[in-house]
């Protein structure tokens, strides 16, 4: 289906930054360098100092930034993670390739993040791991969760793949915990053209580690780590290192729309907005409401030719490939009544105030 107003619009960011894009895109190919040099080297310090951490390593998506931070801190086989029961597949997806057991929690209630008592309850003398998933662009209750991590000698490990840009408390996503894992899916708040990711840490050793093991454990000539191929490439780097400077003021704007839709939604029986808490910034990479009975909307979106979507159908904890043993998704009433009652609707920055005004128009209508 074609939308008149989609989610997503890259052609919208190719009007502006095109020219700049293809530039770097036909300077790497010139260079004749592809991998591992000087773009990757910039963008890396240019993405931790973003994100407020020492480091920035470089790999080939946001999946694999988690599986190789995963690595990267021994956690194998035996080991406990705890993730939440809503989050996209990935997440456990990285937890389940490296051998470790997730456990799955509840999210807060009404909320979308995982809920620090349930983190609580959760811990076992075999958890090495908590992992917070930012989804749509808000941090998760990193605060609460370091309390806890400190008191069990836990390790924080951030899924950040939707928050570049966020804060609570002061400190970004990514710079919490550990470590922090950024997807550059073109669809993300920073897309490259193609698959990217990143892990940020402030953890010289693990710096170390995750730059052998994405060229196979390579240390000295000596392969001395079961490693992987997964690194950003030059062209992607490239491309990332135009769109940086740009994501805050993409930021700000996609939090206009946010400002504007509560403006338009904020006493609309049937609709929650997402929180607008004081100590924190959103990274917007979704805009995310939930309404008790969405049908209506789901198909007033749809007359209207406005994209919206649910990311998630039900706790990841009940997909097929996670496997028997674990919990049905009943034992997560939380995640399934969000996976039910949340739409993701646009808030892109090429969406003008008037768009925005309209969809939030159609959504009053329908719930009327
Ligand atoms: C929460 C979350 N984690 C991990 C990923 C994986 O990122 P990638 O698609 O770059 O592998 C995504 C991507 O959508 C995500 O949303």
């Amino acid at each position: 289906m074609s939308w008149r107003v989609p989610l997503v619009d890259l052609q919208a960011e190719r009007a502006v930054l095109g020219d700049a894009i293809d530039a770097a895109v036909a300077r790497v190919l010139r260079s004749g360098r592809y991998v591992l040099g000087p773009e990757v080297l910039r963008f890396e310090a240019e993405l931790a100092r973003c994100v407020g951490a020492a480091e920035a390593v470089g790999v080939g998506s946001g999946t694999e930034a988690l599986w190789l931070a995963l690595r990267a801190l021994d956690v194998g086989p035996g080991d406990e993670v705890i993730v939440p029961a809503l989050t996209f597949f990935a997440t456990v997806e990285a937890v389940l390739a490296v051998g470790a057991t997730p456990v799955f929690v509840d999210v807060e209630p009404g909320g979308c993040h995982m809920d620090p008592g349930c983190v609580e309850r959760a811990i076992t003398s075999r958890t090495r791991v908590l992992l917070p998933v930012h989804l749509f662009g808000r941090c998760a209750d990193v605060r609460a969760l370091s309390v806890l991590a400190e008191r069990s000698g836990l390790v924080i490990l951030e899924d950040a793949a939707q928050a570049l840009g966020a804060a609570r408390a002061g400190q970004r996503a990514g710079a919490w915990g550990r470590a922090g894992c950024f997807s550059f899916h073109p669809s993300k708040p920073l897309g490259a053209a193609g698959d990217a990711g990143a892990v940020t840490t402030s953890d010289p050793e693990l710096v170390e580690r995750l730059r052998r093991l994405r060229v196979h454990g390579q240390l000295d000539g000596l392969h001395v780590d079961v490693g992987t191929t997964s690194r950003i490439d030059e062209i992607q780097a490239a491309v990332l290192h135009v769109k940086l400077p740009y994501l805050k003021a993409w930021t700000e704007a996609r939090a206009r729309n946010a400002r504007v839709y509560a403006e338009e939604l904020g006493g609309c029986a049937g609709v929650q907005l997402p929180p607008a808490p004081q100590d924190e910034s959103f990274s917007w990479s979704q805009f995310a409401i939930r309404c008790g009975n969405p049908k209506p909307v789901e198909r007033a979106l749809e007359a209207a030719g406005i994209e919206w979507r649910r990311y998630y159908r039900r706790p990841v904890a009940a997909e097929p490939a996670v496997g028997a043993g674990q919990r049905s998704a009943d034992a997560f009433p939380e995640a399934v009544r969000a996976c039910r009652q949340t739409l993701c609707i646009p808030v892109r920055g090429s969406c003008g105030n008037s768009t925005v005004r309209e969809i939030a128009a159609v959504i009053r209508g329908a719930l009327d």
